[in-house]
């Protein structure tokens, strides 16, 4: 019988929260904008859940000054827990307690400069420690059909991964008029079914809609081998004067295969406020208690 390589499970999952948010002022003046709330918890709380779900252990957070109340919402909040525990509100110290599960740890890394999501990325090399990981962008919120059969789309990525060994990039397919504003996968003109995915021949950061190689976006969910971190190294600055994560990608492409893993969920940009009100009437509609309040008032 052939033998089987063995593929390390991914553990570790890095969470650029270093922007500034600037799409979203005056909102995130004073407040980092992976904190505002998707309906009943911070959007980023939502992205740590989905992380969680699919087996992750490990989040590292590259973040920047003046954004500690994130740290502090993964953190425990004794006065307020033994408050809500001494006037017998079990619910709600539930909500607060169970934020994160006992088995995760949470680490925190400066990014002292805005180099680019390469960099940001590249700032967690040394946490890593030679091992794959995980890279999930806190301003997209990736919602899964709530019967979808096949789960939420990033656990089932990270099955993928499992089974190939090769790194996966979560994508989805954009109007061409808006592939200006993603890194876009090239698969060769394959046609990829829904949760399956496909070999990248090339990725390319924001080409312009006449030079880009198809329409699958990718949104912010990958799965990576540890490689990565060494051509980060050596990765120039790219699309707008960044070091771009997508670059140093689609060099590794020389060295081993990466796939396009296809979603069908719907996403949503939570950097920008279009994004964020979709994400929170959404969310709000799959809540039983108030989705027929939510219905009349959107109808009316
Ligand atoms: C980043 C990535 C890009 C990706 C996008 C998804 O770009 O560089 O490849 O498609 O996130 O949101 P940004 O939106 O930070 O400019």
């Amino acid at each position: 019988m052939p033998i089987q390589p063995t593929v390390a499970p991914i553990r570790k999952a890095i969470i650029p929260v270093a922007g500034l948010g600037t799409r979203m002022l005056p909102a995130t003046k004073a407040i980092p904008k992976e904190l505002l709330p998707v309906y009943d918890r911070p959007v980023i709380q939502w992205v740590v859940e989905e992380a969680i779900a699919a087996g992750i252990e490990e989040i590292i957070f590259v973040t920047r000054s003046g954004k500690e109340a994130i740290e502090n919402h993964f953190d425990a909040h004794y006065e307020l827990e033994h408050r809500l525990e001494r006037k017998g509100k079990e619910t709600i110290l539930k909500t607060v307690k169970d934020i994160i599960p006992p088995h995760i740890t949470i680490v925190s890394i400066r990014q002292a400069d805005a180099l680019g999501l390469g960099h940001a990325v590249l700032c967690a090399k040394q946490q890593i420690a030679g091992e794959p990981f995980a890279v999930l962008l806190p301003d997209v919120l990736v919602l899964d059909a709530a019967n979808n059969p096949h789960g939420h789309s990033f656990a089932h990525m990270m099955a993928a991964w499992q089974q190939s060994g090769h790194g996966q990039i979560m994508v989805e397919q954009v109007a061409p008029a808006e592939v200006e504003q993603y890194g876009i996968a090239d698969v060769n003109g394959s046609s990829i079914e829904h949760f399956a995915s496909s070999p990248i021949h090339q990725l390319v950061e924001k080409p312009s809609p006449a030079e880009a190689p198809s329409n699958l976006a990718v949104l912010g969910r990958y799965l990576l081998p540890a490689q990565v971190m060494q051509l980060l190294q050596t990765t120039p600055a790219g699309a707008g004067g960044e070091i771009q994560l997508t670059d140093a990608l689609d060099s590794l492409l020389k060295q081993q295969p990466l796939g396009a893993f296809l979603t069908s969920a719907a996403t949503y940009d939570c950097g920008n406020k279009r994004g964020y009100l979709g994400a929170n009437v959404a969310v709000g509609l799959r809540d039983e208690k108030n989705r027929d309040y939510l219905s009349k008032l959107i109808s009316e």
